[in-house]
């Protein structure tokens, strides 16, 4: 076979010039202009200063200084894969969406997993949260569930996402540390932020350290709304489950694999894909309605907290497979867009806080990242059902209405005066009641920051709460500052008290601090945490 070594003649210099012929094009500028020589750049002279009017210079130089687009500014690690989403049981009872009506019915899937505080060229094992965005193309436009491997957050209003950010990211000054360990600035924010301690439980546990993507859960996060075709409402919560189960690795090997093969990952989505082992996971929905939501110890709309599977069931109603690899990593993965406000008529958001400012947050995001509004011009992001607007202009646009209105209303009649509104089809917004004074008081409901912190401890194996205190051990001796160590343990002692104590020995502190007055009574009792399979090394 060619191994392209033909036609090779020697530069005056010895440089390698390889030439076109039989089946090997011609190399061409962006314009298209056949190009003689990539090798040596035109001068005055052999030994002469390089001529400003080399183009093919210019244009390779231009082009190569302008490759970089700036990453994503949280979770800018990630890896993509396409696939598709089979519906296995209708939720026509529940939500006119198209794509959730015909079980059997298929359309195409994107799906980005990333970790969340490393810059995108981190390593893939670090303690983290691993992003789980999937991007589904149905019939009535774009869905994206963007969600985490984890089902709770750190925040429950979005106006504190900058601080949890900032905390975590490298130091402007000093640009580290990285996502690695922990730091005095993250457990400050954590500390004092009591409703980062479920969250912080999850983090420390084996689920940030998954073995790979395709061991993951992934979790919605938030709870939205199903709204079905007489226009009642559900609440609804997300699960992705992986059909291979949860794994994890341990501390001691993460650190080892990031130092051996910091695309640890990638690589492993890469291999199973290509080799025709295709990741799977079950779509399961926790569908419950106001009357529950009334009647739950937390508020629904609280993203700090879970729904417990025990009271209300997951119920399995598709299938999402992964079957093919990008072309193309930059075109896909890197400038694929999700945002959490592509929704579809028959999915709508609820007033959780966070979401709120999440469907700010994404569109407000990418117009910098990708550069121009008609990011959704690129394949990834377009649709993939027939869409009409009238839109136009802009960088790189690309679908300028044509031959009809680009305003409306309008007198032209038919295919002239462009596309119209279709009031039965089209979304519309769930008319949910809305009664309240302006203010920027946080529900009382959202005041307890413990009860499932201690819920999710006490649900793991004594091996898994081992790790937890190690993991807190470990991160809260990389903390400099003594007050903010005796802070997080005084967290934990509300949590469990072996824990806290565990955690207090491995830092040597002198004895336990005082634990912080909660804001609402710590609950016992409560159903054990939700799907925690046993994760084994
Ligand atoms: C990116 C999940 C909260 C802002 C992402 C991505 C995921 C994700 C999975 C990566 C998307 C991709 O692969 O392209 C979540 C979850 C959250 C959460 C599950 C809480 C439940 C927030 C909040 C904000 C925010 C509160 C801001 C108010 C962003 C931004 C990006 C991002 C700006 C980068 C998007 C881009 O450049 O394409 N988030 N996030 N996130 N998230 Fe979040």
């Amino acid at each position: 076979a060619s191994i392209g070594t033909e036609n090779i003649q020697r530069g005056a210099g010895g440089e390698t010039h390889q030439g076109a012929g039989g089946d090997v094009p011609v190399l061409t500028t962006q314009q298209g202009t056949p190009v003689a020589d990539d090798q040596n750049s035109l001068k005055a002279g052999a030994r002469g200063p390089t001529l400003l009017e080399d183009f093919h210079f210019r244009e390779k130089i231009f082009h190569f200084d302008h490759e970089r687009i700036p990453e994503r500014v949280v979770h800018a690690r990630g890896y993509g894969a396409h696939g598709f989403f089979e519906l296995t049981d209708s939720l026509s009872d529940v939500t006119r969406a198209d794509v959730l009506q015909r079980p059997g019915e298929r359309v195409p899937a994107f799906v980005r997993f990333s970790t969340v505080a490393g810059s995108k060229g981190s390593f893939d094992l670090a303690r983290d949260v691993r992003g789980f965005a999937v991007k589904l193309y149905t019939k009535e436009g774009n869905w994206d569930i963007v969600g985490n491997n984890i089902p709770v957050f750190f925040i429950q209003d979005a106006i504190k996402f900058p601080d949890v950010i900032h905390s975590v990211k490298p130091e402007p000054d000093r640009d580290f540390p990285q996502a690695q360990s922990a730091h005095d600035n993250f457990w400050d924010f954590i500390s004092l932020s009591p409703e980062s301690v479920n969250m912080a439980l999850w983090v420390m546990s084996d689920r940030a350290l998954p073995r790979s993507f395709r061991f993951m859960e992934g979790f919605g996060v938030h709870t939205f709304r199903l709204v079905n075709a007489a226009g009642h409402s559900r609440f609804v919560k997300f699960h992705w489950k992986p059909k291979m189960g949860l794994q994890s690795v341990v501390w001691n090997e993460a650190v080892k694999i990031n130092g051996a093969d910091p695309d640890f990952h990638r690589r492993d989505l890469w291999n199973a894909i290509r080799s025709g082992n295709f990741p799977e996971w079950e779509l399961g929905v926790q569908l419950f309605d106001d009357d529950f939501a009334d009647s739950f110890d937390f508020d629904v709309l609280d993203a700090t907290k879970l729904i417990p599977e025990e009271l209300v069931p997951v119920r399995p109603v598709g299938r999402l497979v992964l079957d093919r690899m990008v072309d193309n990593f930059f075109a896909e993965t890197e400038q694929v867009a999700f945002c959490t406000q592509n929704i579809v008529p028959g999915v709508d958001f609820t007033n959780d806080p966070l979401l709120q400012g999440r469907n700010f947050s994404y569109l407000d995001t990418q117009i910098k990242r990708l550069g121009s509004p008609n990011f959704t011009h690129i394949p990834i992001n377009a649709p993939k059902c027939p869409f009409h607007n009238f839109q136009q202009d802009g960088h790189m646009a690309m679908h300028n209405p044509k031959g009809r209105a680009n305003y409306e209303p309008n007198s032209w009649g038919g295919a002239q005066g462009g596309p119209r509104e279709d009031a039965a089809k089209g979304f519309t917004t769930f008319p949910a009641q809305e009664d309240g004074a302006k203010t920027r008081m946080r529900s009382e409901l959202f005041g307890d920051h413990y009860s499932q912190a201690r819920q999710f401890y006490l649900s793991q194996t004594t091996t898994e709460q081992v790790h937890i205190q190690q993991a807190f051990t470990f991160e809260l001796s990389k903390v400099e500052t003594l007050a903010i160590r005796q802070r997080m343990v005084g967290h934990l002692i509300h949590v469990d008290h072996d824990l806290a104590t565990a955690v207090a020995q491995g830092l040597g502190l002198d004895s336990l601090p005082d634990a912080p007055a909660p804001a609402r009574p710590v609950l016992d009792g409560l159903p054990p945490s939700p799907a925690l399979s046993i994760l084994k090394n």
